[in-house]
């Protein structure tokens, strides 16, 4: 890593969380990403969810082929868990290189997941061969419970689902996914098993005030919902430490305006235009831009057991607006891109 108060070279980044969506969307959310990014891990929450082998194979090669030539890209494909997937998915699709990480998704604790889990001991069988074959298990920690304040279910998944997994199955390589938390900077930077976090760009720059300021603003709504300020700082803290659990995943996830502006409001926040810069800008006010590199571009891979990338990837300081929508194509279609209309100081050449 190469640091001056006007330029940042580091290794070129992976971004170990994202929704890449299908179709017209996907042709246009994916540039961005694959622009700054080496390699992705593709959530599975299409609509039908990515249950088998051969639908994570045709979606890669969907995702390929509207990558422009020049970009080196690689998606790494991810497997949607339910309760009625067999052990044989997840051996033979572990073994045959197609899946990278199995995604568990309580049921309808966020967008396409209602195909997910109702009760964790219902997939215990598959959980025995994720950790029997080595597969990194990703989370989506909420409880769904409505008894419980939507602010407090990622502590209670903490305390109710996570710690009693790991407790029965203490070898599992374990991903709490764009964590919002104190409670869970705490729980995975204390942990003696092997567990690590992704903590997104929205998280660190706002709190659960955003959604309010002067109206309901459907922006910044995402799930998990963002917390109160003290958990914003906390993962601040996290993800400057230098601590290797902890690295990068944007949870970038598009939704068309319409369905965002709208009585019921998709959860989602579209960061991959300026995921990089926005992290960056987190980074040089915690005083820890030394540290971006390994953040973005180390921790991940270590703990994946996948190797560094080799380019590079050069910031300037360049203050520069934010465009404030993204259409599809020429269409009036469009999605409101996090930090619309804002300045950013760092920008990455592309
Ligand atoms: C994601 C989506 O839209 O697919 N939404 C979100 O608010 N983060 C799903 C998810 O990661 O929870
Ligand atoms: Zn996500």
């Amino acid at each position: 890593m190469n640091l001056s108060p006007e330029k940042i070279t580091l290794r070129q980044p992976d971004d170990w969380h994202v929704h890449l969506r299908d179709g017209n969307i996907l042709n246009t959310v994916v540039v961005p990403t694959a622009r700054i990014f080496r390699r992705a891990v593709v959530m599975p929450n299409l609509q039908p969810p990515i249950t088998t082998i051969q639908t994570a194979i045709a979606y890669k090669e969907r995702i390929l082929n509207v990558i422009p030539k020049e970009l080196d890209f690689t998606p790494l494909m991810t497997l949607y868990l339910t309760e009625t997937l067999s052990r044989e998915v997840i051996r033979k699709g572990f073994a045959e290189g197609v899946f990278v990480a199995a995604k568990l998704y309580p049921a309808n604790s966020t967008t396409n997941s209602k195909d997910g889990v109702t009760d964790i001991r219902n997939i215990y069988s598959l959980i025995e061969t994720i950790e029997e074959v080595g597969l990194p298990l990703l989370i989506h920690g909420e409880v769904t419970n409505q008894d419980v304040d939507i602010f407090d279910r990622e502590a209670a998944f903490i305390e109710q689902i996570l710690d009693p997994l790991l407790h029965r199955f203490p070898a599992l390589r374990v991903v709490l996914e764009h964590i919002t938390t104190e409670d869970s900077v705490e729980y995975v930077g204390n942990s003696k098993f092997n567990i690590a976090a992704t903590i997104t760009p929205h998280h660190l720059h706002i709190n659960r005030n955003a959604m309010f300021e002067g109206g309901i603003r459907s922006d910044f709504y995402c799930l998990p919902v963002a917390k109160r300020e003290y958990h914003r700082l906390a993962l601040r803290r996290a993800a400057t430490s230098g601590k290797p659990c902890f690295f990068l995943g944007t949870d970038s996830a598009p939704h068309l305006r319409a369905f965002k502006e709208t009585s019921c409001g998709c959860a989602g926040i579209f960061n991959a235009l300026n995921a990089i810069e926005s992290y960056a800008q987190v980074f040089e006010e915690e005083d820890a831009l030394d540290r971006l590199e390994a953040f973005s571009s180390e921790f991940g891979p270590i703990f994946y057991g996948l190797p560094f990338n080799e380019k590079k990837i050069t910031l300037i300081r360049k203050p520069h607006r934010v465009p404030s929508s993204l259409h599809l194509g020429k269409t009036s279609e469009h999605i409101v891109p996090f930090h619309a209309g804002e300045i950013l100081n760092w920008l990455c050449e592309r």
